[in-house]
């Protein structure tokens, strides 16, 4: 059945005339049915994609693994995503421009950039991928591909809970702020201790022992290991009570963040399960002052923009968990389901 799709996209391009990227075929890895984690993912050839009107075609140079990705294939979200199979997973990406829409004006071939692709299509598994142009953005030569591609998902995401609920200023100029980022050695938790330092914040994070360094080297004011009581019950050895708790991993109760928040305290909930959005509905309902605050990442080019600034500026890092080649993908897979990665898991076509 595959062989006609291809051949049917093959027609096409013959008729509009792209003879070169129409005789391309690309290694890409893509799941067929959801379940199976690493074992799922299968090594095959498929035509390169053609960009729209609005769209670019990216020679990938990086793309990096979030949890929502193998969460996908697990099929938690279905049946919106993914929307059929086989489907080619990973969103965010790092890569140069190869040919452009015809509504494309910001970008032309041979510039590199970073780009979130559309969830819906994914892609980044892959050789190249299409970007929307309203999702990608230049990329200076200070940062790497792999450095921009941890950037999408996790740094946008920790933006975005610091700068609206939390309502962090991250030029330093707002009121001073108590924060928690729990799972702070993780993806998103590593950017948030960042980006949470630049404003003016007292910042207390939770991990496991052996990324104690790891982390305070990020800028973590306190550091508490999660393994331990005063861990688990996540108190902070100075004493502080959080304005805003990043939370950034899963199980904690209410009842373990309620003590430990201040007057107008928000525990903002990354990953909320159903006892999450019932406290989230009942603490709106009761107009308690203390908040669970549900957060699903919008991306927004301004704030990609800002993150790769940041990261040219030597303000913020991506740091490094491992990179994997896209020929053995399926490790990269695996060590995400982990859960233990330090950082961004990247893999490089
Ligand atoms: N709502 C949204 O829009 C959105 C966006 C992005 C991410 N998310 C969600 O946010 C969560 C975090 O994502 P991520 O990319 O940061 O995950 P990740 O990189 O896979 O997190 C791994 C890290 O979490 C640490 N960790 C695990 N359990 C912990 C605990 N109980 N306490 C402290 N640290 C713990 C691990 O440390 P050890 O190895 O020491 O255990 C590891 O360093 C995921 O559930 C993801 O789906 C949601």
């Amino acid at each position: 059945m595959y062989i006609f799709q291809y051949l049917e996209i093959y027609l096409i391009r013959f008729e509009i005339g792209e003879f070169d990227m129409a005789a391309k075929l690309m290694h890409a890895l893509q799941y067929n049915s959801y379940g199976c984690g690493a074992a799922g993912l299968k090594h095959v050839e498929v035509p390169v994609p053609i960009p729209k009107k609005d769209e670019v075609l990216l020679k990938l140079e990086a793309t990096s693994i979030n949890p929502v990705d193998w969460k996908i294939q697990k099929g938690i979200l279905r049946p919106l995503l993914p929307p059929k199979f086989p489907f080619i997973p990973t969103t965010d990406v790092g890569g140069e421009v190869v040919e452009v829409g015809s509504n494309v004006k910001s970008f032309k071939a041979g510039d590199k950039v970073v780009a979130m692709l559309n969830p819906l299509s994914g892609g980044g598994f892959a050789e190249y991928a299409v970007a929307k142009e309203s999702l990608t953005v230049p990329r200076p030569p200070e940062v790497s591909a792999a450095e921009a591609a941890g950037l999408l998902i996790a740094g946008l995401t920790a933006h975005q809970a610091l700068v609206n609920p939390a309502e962090v200023k991250l030029d330093g100029t707002g009121p001073q702020k108590n924060i928690l980022v729990t799972a702070a050695s993780g993806g998103v938790g590593h950017y948030a201790v960042q980006l949470a330092k630049l404003g003016n914040t007292h910042v207390t994070a939770t991990c496991g022992a052996r990324n104690f360094d790891f982390v305070k080297s990020l800028g973590a004011d306190e550091v508490i290991d999660y393994k331990t009581p005063e861990g688990a019950a996540l108190k902070s050895p100075s004493g502080q009570k959080y304005d805003a708790v990043i939370h950034c991993t899963t199980g904690i109760p209410w009842s373990t963040f309620e003590p430990n928040l201040s007057a107008n305290g928000k525990v903002i909930d990354l990953t909320p399960g159903p006892s999450a959005m019932w406290t989230y509905a009942v603490k709106k309902l009761t107009f308690s002052k203390k908040q669970l605050v549900p957060l699903l990442l919008i991306p927004k080019k301004e704030n990609l923009e800002l993150l790769v600034r940041l990261v040219k500026e030597g303000k913020l890092k991506t740091v490094i968990d491992s990179t994997h080649p896209l020929s053995k993908a399926e490790d990269a897979w695996s060590r995400s389901i982990d859960g233990h990665a330090t950082g961004k898991i990247i893999v490089e076509p």
